[in-house]
């Protein structure tokens, strides 16, 4: 009798190898059934689609882009056999921008290019070269989602959601710097019938047995059923979604990745949601990555996820205007060739790039009297093109000044020819140790003192009152007016003087006697006869306290505080010098800076008039550039846009928003400026610069001009030419090569050395002057 435990034992073997040979031929079966998708992957296409920032076409449209992918489904028993055919769709974050992918068979491409024009009639669909979001040193975060729960039960869809979900996912992928990258991969290939079958039954089940009142337990709503009703009635698919970060750190790639994944929640819904996939093997989840494989094996924890159109469409779908986030690569602006009659030589502003012709374009001398104009977005390359300019100029021993709040006074500094080192004068009021002195009374004439007054009144408008609502007045206007003319009665006075003037009657009587202009002398009399006490009117008061802190600042003072100005402005035009005036708010401060400009522009207005005295063809052009100008536009500039050309003072200028100017100074600005050039603008601005640029380029163009391109109108021979575009792209690693932080470092010294007095010095000659 055979041993009862051999025949266990026996069982037991064959039992094991019935279940290794079923493991074996699954395995056998699977690779069997996927044989060829290299193949299919490798004879595949990406294609990159853009759609315009004005896109309107609502997240439905994407579902039934979906649902007609559907028919790409293999049918019969070849599906048993072979693998269905698999589309990617991916939503790409690198290098700074947001782009939407899809990958399909070549054989597919025509039917996926149609579906989505269908769909998204502006759509560009391009195919592109791979792209590769990996690099040598960044470290890679990764993750896959799969469903919770049953496949036949929805996650929260479009039609659920209040806010068009798509945006806090490219929230999320807009906080990635230009180093970092991120892929959210959707795989989707159409599922066979099962699951809808599982959800039947799932709904029949359930019915039968709460109606049997024996076994009704009532735990499935009746809003289930029709969810997932709902869910079955459309098509499904296979499903697999990837991301995969690339950051410098391993805690930055998963803090992002993190984010991702907390962007995935919102897809909750009380029957289904988004959890994490296993993933045991990293390099064949990599390979699946790249190669945009469906996951082959579903085993041990992990299961095929299926998703219906409307919930594909609801992760998936092309940005439309909902969709603020700044990085967006929508889909770029009209091109329009430069007329031939644009000169090649002069100054270069870009390329003019259309349908593959290239060309230089130029603004000549001549036409440059007419102004420059630069407006643009922020980041959209305007202080680039300023600064390529400036450089232009000094390389050909032109005269400039360059008025700028942030800090491109410092990038140009090192790359400043050194041949024209001498020729630098570097403002920086920083630099408290030896500060330079601008006296702003400094006037010879009568015209030129009342022009200095009326400079200040614009100043304190700007300053303290730019939207008039009557905080400075009249009244007020006049005490200034007086203030600052009864000071200029004395050569070598100040600002200072002129707070004291409106604080110290004593100081104001011992003037008197020097105060030429009847009205100005009237003015003293007639106030201190009026009231007994005008040094304590709330006028002055209110004055005294504006001006008084520029007064009181140590920095401030010791600038506007000295008597004779470091430098003349009129020499600096005539002699064709370098002057370079660093506002950085950042570090004195938004007022301050602000203040220092607007009294150093109607200043170089002002030496330009004096050439009055020179012959009109004697006078030498100088260029005055003023960065972030509506800062410092005031009325003043206004009334000399229109006659700086025949001074030969020639500006350009930059800024973001027409609306940051007052009207007097856009219209000034739009009536005499000789070349636009418009880099991607709001909407506002948009609609107001459309008629510039029309017919050639229509608000919406300007709204979606790729960044580092233009938009320029402008004369050749003082005639105007159509609008065309330019790139201005330049390869910014080449520019900092070029730079040389010795030739900063001599200029700043020199200039300071030649232009600058000892703080002790100036501080000493202010306090004599006080005592007086
Ligand atoms: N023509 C260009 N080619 C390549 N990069 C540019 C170009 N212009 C600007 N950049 C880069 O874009 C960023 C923003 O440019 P910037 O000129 O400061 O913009 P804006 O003054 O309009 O705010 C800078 O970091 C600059 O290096
Ligand atoms: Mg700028």
């Amino acid at each position: 009798m055979p041993d009862i435990n051999f025949i266990v034992g026996f069982i037991f073997l064959l039992g094991f190898l019935a279940f290794f040979l079923a493991f074996l031929g699954f395995i056998v079966f699977t690779f069997f059934r996927w044989r060829g998708r290299e193949k299919d992957s490798v004879d595949s296409v990406l294609l990159r689609v853009l759609v315009p920032r004005t896109n309107e076409v609502k997240i439905d449209a994407m579902e039934q882009v979906f649902a007609s992918l559907f028919s790409i489904k293999k049918g019969g028993w070849k599906q048993k056999f072979s693998f269905q055919p698999s589309i990617g769709f991916e939503i790409v974050a690198r290098e700074g921008y947001i782009n939407f992918y899809v990958f399909c068979p070549s054989r597919l491409k025509d039917l996926v290019e149609k579906q989505i024009n269908g769909a998204y009639p502006d759509a560009e669909v391009v195919e592109v070269p791979e792209y590769n979001i990996f690099t040598d040193t960044g470290k890679v975060a990764y993750k896959a989602f799969q469903l919770r729960a049953e496949n036949y039960k929805p996650i929260k869809t479009f039609k659920d959601l209040p806010v068009d979900p798509l945006s806090s996912i490219t929230s999320v992928l807009a906080k990635m710097g230009e180093k970092e990258a991120a892929v959210i991969q959707i795989l989707i290939s159409p599922a066979d019938s099962k699951w809808q079958k599982d959800g039947s039954h799932f709904i029949s089940e359930t019915k039968k047995r709460e109606s049997d009142p024996e076994k009704a337990k009532f735990s499935v709503s009746g809003k289930t059923l029709e969810a997932v009703e709902n869910k079955i009635g459309k098509p499904g698919f296979e499903v697999s979604i990837r991301a995969i970060v690339v950051s410098e750190s391993s805690e930055l790639a998963k803090m992002h990745l993190g984010n991702i994944s907390g962007a995935f929640e919102q897809f909750s819904s009380e029957f289904n949601g988004f959890k994490s996939r296993k993933i045991y093997h990293k390099a064949s989840f990599m390979e699946d990555f790249l190669y945009r494989y469906m996951p082959m094996f579903n085993i041990l924890g992990n299961r095929p996820s299926i998703l219906n159109s409307e919930e594909l469409a609801t992760i998936f779908h092309f940005p439309n205007r909902s969709i603020t986030t700044p990085n967006i690569q929508w889909l770029n602006a009209k091109r329009a060739p430069a007329p031939s009659i644009v000169p090649e030589e002069g100054l270069f502003l870009g390329m003019s790039v259309f349908r593959g012709i290239k060309r230089r374009v130029c603004v000549s001398d001549d036409d440059r009297r007419r102004h420059i104009y630069i407006i643009g977005a922020t980041g959209t390359g305007k202080s680039e093109l300023l600064k390529q300019m400036m450089l232009q100029d000094m390389k050909e021993g032109k005269g400039i000044c360059f008025i700028d709040p942030h800090d491109t006074v410092r990038q140009l500094l090192p790359l400043i020819p050194p041949e024209r080192a001498e020729d630098v004068i570097y403002f920086n009021p920083a630099d408290t140790e030896r500060p330079m002195g601008l006296n702003l009374l400094e006037a010879k004439t009568e015209d030129e003192k009342h022009f200095v007054a009326t400079s200040v009144i614009n100043l304190m408008y700007k300053l303290f009152d730019p939207y008039k609502t009557g905080i400075v007045g009249p009244r007020f206007e006049h005490g200034v007016r007086n203030a600052m003319l009864t000071a200029m009665a004395e050569e070598g006075n100040t600002f200072i003087e002129v707070v004291r003037i409106m604080t110290d009657s004593r100081f104001t009587q011992e003037l008197l006697p020097k105060v030429t202009d009847p009205m100005v002398r009237r003015y003293w009399t007639d106030q201190i006869a009026q009231t007994a006490d005008f040094h304590k009117s709330e006028v002055l008061d209110y004055t005294v306290s504006k001006f008084g802190r520029f007064v009181t600042n140590r920095m401030m003072r010791n600038i506007i505080g000295q008597s004779k100005s470091s430098f003349s402005f009129r020499k600096v035009m005539d002699e064709g010098k370098i002057l370079l005036i660093d506002l950085a708010k950042g570090e004195l401060g938004e007022e301050n800076s602000s203040f220092l400009g607007l009294i150093l522009v109607p200043r170089i207005l002002m030496a330009a008039m004096s050439r009055q005295d020179t012959p009109e063809e004697k006078r030498r052009d100088f260029y005055l550039y003023v960065d972030e100008f509506q800062n410092f536009a005031t009325p003043d500039f206004a009334v000399i846009l229109s006659e700086a050309r025949k001074y030969r003072l020639n500006l350009c200028v930059a800024n973001q928003f027409i609306g940051q100017m007052e009207e007097e100074v856009k219209n000034a600005v739009f009536g005499n400026v000789g070349t636009k050039i418009a880099f991607r603008v709001g909407v506002s601005d948009a609609s107001y610069l459309a008629r510039e640029f029309a017919p050639v380029f229509s608000e919406e163009d300007l709204l979606n001009i790729e960044r580092f391109n233009a938009f320029v109108k402008t004369i050749v021979r003082n005639e105007p030419v159509p609008p065309f575009s330019i790139d201005t792209t330049k390869d910014m690693s080449e520019i900092k090569k070029q730079e040389n932080p010795k030739v900063a470092q001599i200029i700043k010294e020199m200039s300071r050395l030649k232009y600058g007095r000892d703080v002790r010095e100036v501080e000493a000659e202010i306090a004599r002057r006080a005592k007086l």
